[in-house]
């Protein structure tokens, strides 16, 4: 993929920055456009964060966290980003918001430049179809911690063409990730199996199969898992969680993903897991 250099990354969130981070530690030119400059400031705090606990743990070199943080180039508007070769869209999940960005963007970014959404729950064909260039669009599908998580899913539209897909695969590769290919289908394939793991463990929990310190327990330790179920739902947050659950619901209507009364609650009570202080574990804040 030496044809890409310039990528533009749009949003500045968790997911956002961390894209942001692992394009410019892969030697790309980062244009980050963010409307919020707090959050644009706090996505940048992270990175920095994250460069210097590498360096202290012998992890990054202070060359390429010197690189890396040279290569991130803040962007106060869409026109900023006319010279990138591939935009990477990481923004709220939510229709309306993304066509208005799509729209911002076609008004100045090249004929050949690529469109990708980090979108974990919108359908790919229906992103595709609000942009001029529905076969120069296509999933590119992150884990949070993007930095630490070796997978990225591609996922082509209906209308994705044969070379955009490969582009946007082989830049995938070129980010250090191992890609897959997954169906622009709700979930693709982390989320599809993920999801209706996590409602089951909820729903096993309401009916007594044990604390949640013992089935995190048992299912980190007898799987090997990085965390239980009750401590990945408190890390993904239970809203995004629960987001994804009904979107799934609604396309599949099969019981596995309907969301659990519990996790329902939970969210109204705003009780969002670790980044409102409190999810089904404390934290100390909420
Ligand atoms: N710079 C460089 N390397 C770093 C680093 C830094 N700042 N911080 C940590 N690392 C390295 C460590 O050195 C270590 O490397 P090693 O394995 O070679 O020793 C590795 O990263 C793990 O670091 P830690 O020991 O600090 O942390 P943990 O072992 O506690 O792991 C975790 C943290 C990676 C978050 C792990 O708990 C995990 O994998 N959890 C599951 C996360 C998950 O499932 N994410 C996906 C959620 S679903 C999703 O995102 C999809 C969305 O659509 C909902």
């Amino acid at each position: 993929m030496s044809d890409i250099r310039t990528v533009g990354v749009v949003g500045c969130g968790l997911m956002g920055s961390g894209i942001a981070q692992v394009v410019a530690m892969t030697g790309h030119r980062t244009r980050v456009l963010e409307t919020s400059q707090t959050v644009l400031e706090r996505g940048f705090a992270r990175i920095r964060k994250f460069l210097d606990d590498g360096v202290a743990r012998e992890k990054v070199t202070p060359d390429l966290r010197d690189a890396t943080l040279a290569n991130l180039l803040p962007a106060a508007a869409a026109a900023d980003l006319g010279d990138c070769d591939i935009v990477i869209e990481a923004i709220i999940e939510n229709l309306d918001e993304k066509r208005k960005l799509y729209a911002a963007l076609e008004d100045v970014i090249g004929a050949d430049t690529i469109l990708c959404s980090n979108t974990s729950s919108l359908c790919i064909t229906e992103l595709a179809a609000a942009t001029k260039r529905p076969d120069r669009f296509a999933g590119l599908h992150f884990f949070n911690p993007v930095p630490l998580m070796k997978l990225v899913e591609v996922i082509r539209a209906l209308t994705t063409s044969d070379r955009t897909y490969e582009a946007v695969f082989a830049f995938g590769q070129a980010l250090g990730k191992q890609a897959v290919t997954a169906p622009d289908r709700p979930g693709f394939i982390v989320n599809r199996l993920l999801v209706p793991f996590l409602l089951d463990a909820i729903r096993a929990y309401e009916n007594g199969l044990g604390t949640l310190e013992d089935i995190d327990t048992a299912m980190k330790l007898g799987l090997g898992h990085p965390m239980g179920p009750f401590t990945l739902l408190d890390f993904v947050g239970l809203d995004t969680t629960y987001y994804i659950a009904n979107i799934m619901f609604d396309e599949y209507r099969e019981p596995a993903y309907a969301p659990p009364p519990l996790l329902k609650r939970m969210v109204l009570a705003g009780r969002l897991g670790r980044k409102s202080g409190r999810g089904f574990y404390d934290y100390g804040k909420g």
